[in-house]
């Protein structure tokens, strides 16, 4: 049986960021975010002799395992290691414009191909986890409505309920990922009128929410909101979502999130790297003066991957500094 499960203030998958020590992060900070894994292409995650620590869960949940591919056995393969690991929603990433992903014959470029599209989510899709998708506007320079909807028409087809969109086109060639999720300009309103012609699917908007009281305007006429770059800068931000936009109680940086944190990390240490372990936390000196001597302090300690001293003074740096 699948859940029901609010997708109103959704953290955006991004490669080398929302790894499972960033998600853990986020969900201590947070306990009502839905959250999504890095892309996994399928292939890794079905071969992949190190899958387990690529996807682990933790019980982190809500929570999506976004998968990038395009061959059907493969698609039924990847939703049932999903269902195994504990997630509660599988996607489809069609917004990736990268060359290496095109190579492969997935992300953006698939939006190309609506009815394989289709069959991919069909593939996707069990009775115990949500099939969902991820897609831009369209492709190319020009927007163009009549083929996002008609794309979107024909993936309805497959009864897929939820649908994120990158409220930009992606441009296969001359731009990169980077420029992909800035120079193609943004259209919400594509948005607002696929959400009127199709009211049986949910459409969580994505792309250039760049502060909490923007996410919360747009929830006024949008269903859902997702948001990458402004999580990945500083992920602190989310322990004011459960308030704002949940109306629940702020959560507070003190020693147990710390704790938490390392209690999830530590055992990882060995066949993880330090840095990546540890990155999601260190923004925990965003914009907080005179951290400098911590920073450089935590930058040594990595070197010789002292973890326990590295916690100690994070405990020491949030009981001395008001970060609440
Ligand atoms: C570093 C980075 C990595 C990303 N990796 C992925 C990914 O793995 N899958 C995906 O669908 N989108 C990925 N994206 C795109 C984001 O999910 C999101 O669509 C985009 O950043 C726009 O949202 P934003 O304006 O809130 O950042 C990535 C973005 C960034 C910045």
């Amino acid at each position: 049986m699948k859940k029901e499960i609010s997708r109103k203030f959704c953290v955006a998958p991004m490669m080398g960021y929302t790894t499972p020590y960033a998600r853990k992060l986020y969900r201590i900070l947070s306990n009502n975010s839905f959250l999504f894994s890095e892309m996994i292409a399928t292939k890794s995650l079905i071969y992949s002799k190190s899958k387990g620590n690529i996807i682990d869960n933790d019980y982190n949940n809500p929570v999506a395992l976004q998968v990038g591919g395009s061959e059907i056995e493969d698609l039924s393969k990847a939703s049932q290691i999903a269902i195994d690991y504990n997630y509660d929603e599988i996607n489809l990433n069609v917004g990736c414009p990268s060359k290496a992903v095109q190579k492969g014959s997935f992300g953006a470029c698939l939006m190309k191909n609506k009815v394989h599209v289709r069959n991919c989510i069909e593939a996707l899709q069990n009775d115990k986890i949500e099939a969902t998708l991820k897609c831009r506007l369209g492709l190319g320079s020009e927007l163009n409505y009549e083929f996002f909807e008609e794309f979107i028409d024909e993936i309805s087809k497959s009864g897929i309920k939820i649908i994120y969109v990158h409220a930009r086109n992606a441009i296969l060639n001359g731009i990169s990922p980077q420029g992909n999720r800035t120079i193609p300009p943004l259209n919400y309103n594509f948005v607002k009128k696929i959400k009127y012609k199709f009211p049986d699917i949910t459409f969580i908007l994505n792309g250039g929410i760049d502060n909490l009281a923007k996410a919360q305007n747009l929830l006024e006429e949008f269903d859902g909101v997702m948001i990458g770059r402004l999580i990945k800068n500083n992920p602190f931000i989310l322990k004011e979502v459960d308030k704002k936009i949940f109306k629940e109680k702020n959560k507070t940086i003190d020693e147990l999130v710390i704790n938490n944190y390392f209690e999830y990390i530590k055992p990882k240490l060995g066949f993880e790297s330090i840095f990546r372990l540890l990155s999601p936390l260190l923004n925990i000196f965003f914009s907080v003066p005179h951290s400098k001597v911590y920073k450089s302090k935590i930058n040594d300690y990595m070197k010789d991957q002292k973890i326990n001293l590295i916690e100690d003074l994070l405990l020491k740096f949030v009981s001395e500094r008001n970060l609440s």
